[in-house]
C-alpha cells in the first residue's frame, strides 16, 4: 500500500509517499517520493525555533512540497476541477498561508494512488503542528483518504531501526525484547522500555532541558549559530583531531543518582559560570569548550543507559533523535555496547534519517495501520506534550 506522511512538529516541513509491504517480522518500504524543507536559516537570526514564524513556513512550504512528492511518485496527474473543495476550505479557515494555494493546487490534480495519511500530532510546537494535521484533515475529506495519527517520538524510534536495503528501500527488522530506546532531540531526552511493540514505558527522562536544547543553549554561549548541535560537534571534532585537550572540566549531574534521570540544565550553568571567568573567548577555547561539553554528554548518557540495561537485562538498545546525529555519541555507543555487551544489538539511525522527517512518520503511520488503528478526523488534535510512555 502507499502511504503518504506530513511532519511539521518543529522546524523541519516535511512530506513523503512510502510504498509498504510486509509486517513487523518482514517488510519493505520504498521510498516513492521524500521532500523536506529546514526552516533554520530563518530561525538562526533569532538564535531558535519562533512557534509561530515556524506555523507560517509550515503553511507557505507544504503545498510545494506536497507537489514535489507527488511527482517524484510520478502520482501528479493534472486534471482541472475533479475535486471540491469546499470542505477542506472550512478546516483550512485559519491557515491563512495554506488556503488559496491547496484549493489551486487540489483542484487542478486527479486523486493519487495513496491508501492511507499519516501526521505527527506531537509532542512539538502546537502552532507548528496544527498546520500538519489541517494539511491532512483537508487532504483526507477531499481525497476521502484515513489519517493515522503519529507520535513523533515513535517516529524517531522507528527511524533508528531502518536497514538500508537499497537506495530507496529500507526494512524496519524485527528486535528482540525487552528493549531499551534512547531519545535525544531538541525537546526530549528519556530512555523507554519495551516488552512488546504494543507498549511502551519510561524509564527514565530529563527532569529539566533536553540534551538537544542543552547543546543549542551551549553553542549559542559560545557565540555558535542555531542549531547549535552540529556546530559544537564540528568543533569537538577539529580538537580531537588536533588533540586538543580540554583545560575544562564541566559537572556530570546526576550521574550518581540512584535512578535512570537525567539532568542538563547544571551542565548548561556551568558552561556558562566558566565562560564568565575567562577574559575572551578564543577559537581555542571554543573547542576545548565543545570536547569538554560532548565528553561530559556521552558520559551522562552512557551511565544512565548502563543503570537502565542493569535493570531490564535488555537485549536490544535503540538510540534515536536529532542528538544521535553526533559523530562523537554514536562512536562512543557502538564501542561501549561492543566491549561490554557483546550479545546485544545496537540500533542508531541512518545518519540522514537521524533527525527530523517525514519518513518516520509514515512508516509509524503503516504499523498502525496494520495494527487496525482507524481514527475519526474530528478526534485529532495536536498535543504539544504529548506522552510516548507511561512510567
Ligand atoms: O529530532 P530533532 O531533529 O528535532 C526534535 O525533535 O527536537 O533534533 C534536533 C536537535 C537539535 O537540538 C540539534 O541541535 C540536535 O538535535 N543535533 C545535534 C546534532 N545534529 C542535530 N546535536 C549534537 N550533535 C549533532 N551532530
Ligand atoms: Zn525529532
Amino acid at each position: 500500500m502507499n502511504i503518504l506522511s506530513i511532519e511539521t512538529s518543529c522546524d523541519e516541513t516535511a512530506v513523503s509517499i512510502l510504498q509498504a509491504e510486509g509486517d513487523f517480522k518482514k517488510n519493505t518500504f520504498k521510498i516513492l517520493g521524500d521532500a523536506l524543507f529546514s526552516q533554520a536559516d530563518i530561525h538562526k537570526r533569532y538564535g531558535g525555533v519562533y512557534p509561530n514564524l515556524a506555523k507560517r513556513e509550515h503553511g507557505k512550504n507544504l503545498v510545494p512540497l506536497l507537489k514535489q512528492t507527488l511527482q517524484d511518485a510520478q502520482m501528479l496527474i493534472e486534471k482541472t476541477g475533479q475535486y471540491n473543495a469546499k470542505d477542506a476550505d472550512v478546516i483550512l479557515e485559519r491557515e491563512v498561508e495554506l488556503k488559496q494555494q491547496f484549493a489551486d493546487f487540489i483542484q487542478a490534480i486527479d486523486k493519487p494512488a495513496i491508501d492511507a495519511m499519516s501526521v505527527t500530532h506531537g509532542p512539538g510546537l502546537e502552532p507548528a503542528l496544527w498546520v500538519g494535521i489541517n494539511f491532512a484533515k483537508a487532504l483526507s475529506v477531499t481525497w476521502n483518504i484515513p489519517v493515522i495519527p503519529i507520535n513523533h517520538m515513535e517516529g524517531h524510534i522507528f527511524s533508528s531501526l531502518l536497514k538500508k536495503k537499497s537506495d530507496s528501500e529500507f526494512t524496519v527488522p524485527s528486535i528482540d525484547f525487552p528493549s531499551l530506546s534512547l531519545l535525544i532531540s531538541g525537546g526530549h531526552t528519556e530512555i523507554i522500555y519495551q516488552e512488546s511493540w504494543s507498549e511502551y514505558n519510561l524509564a527514565g527522562q530529563t527532569q529539566d532541558d533536553a540534551v538537544g536544547e542543552a547543546f543549542d543553549k551551549v553553542a549559542r554561549m559560545l557565540g555558535l549559530p542555531y542549531p547549535g548541535g552540529p556546530e559544537i560537534s564540528k568543533l569537538s571534532e577539529q580538537a580531537r583531531k588536533e588533540k586538543i585537550e580540554s583545560s575544562i572540566k564541566l559537572p556530570r549531574p546526576m550521574i550518581r543518582s540512584d535512578n535512570c534521570h537525567f539532568s542538563f540544565s547544571g551542565l548548561k550553568t556551568a558552561v556558562l559560570y566558566a565562560l564568565r571567568d575567562l577574559p575572551e573567548i578564543t577559537e581555542q577555547t571554543k573547542k576545548e569548550f565543545a570536547r569538554e561539553f560532548e565528553d561530559a554528554v556521552s558520559e551522562i548518557l552512557i551511565t544512565k543507559v548502563k543503570r537502565a540495561i542493569g535493570e531490564c537485562n535488555a537485549k536490544t538498545l535503540i538510540v534515536g533523535g536529532g542528538v544521535a546525529a553526533n559523530s562523537h555519541i554514536r562512536n562512543e555507543f557502538q564501542n561501549w555496547i561492543k566491549n561490554e555487551y557483546p550479545d546485544m544489538t545496537l540500533f542508531i539511525p541512518p545518519r540522514e534519517l537521524t533527525t527530523d522527517n517525514a519518513i518516520m512518520i509514515g512508516i509509524a503511520g503503516y504499523f498502525r495501520y496494520l495494527a487496525g488503528q482507524k481514527t475519526e478526523l474530528s478526534t485529532i488534535t495536536a498535543d504539544g506534550n504529548l506522552k510516548l510512555a507511561v512510567t
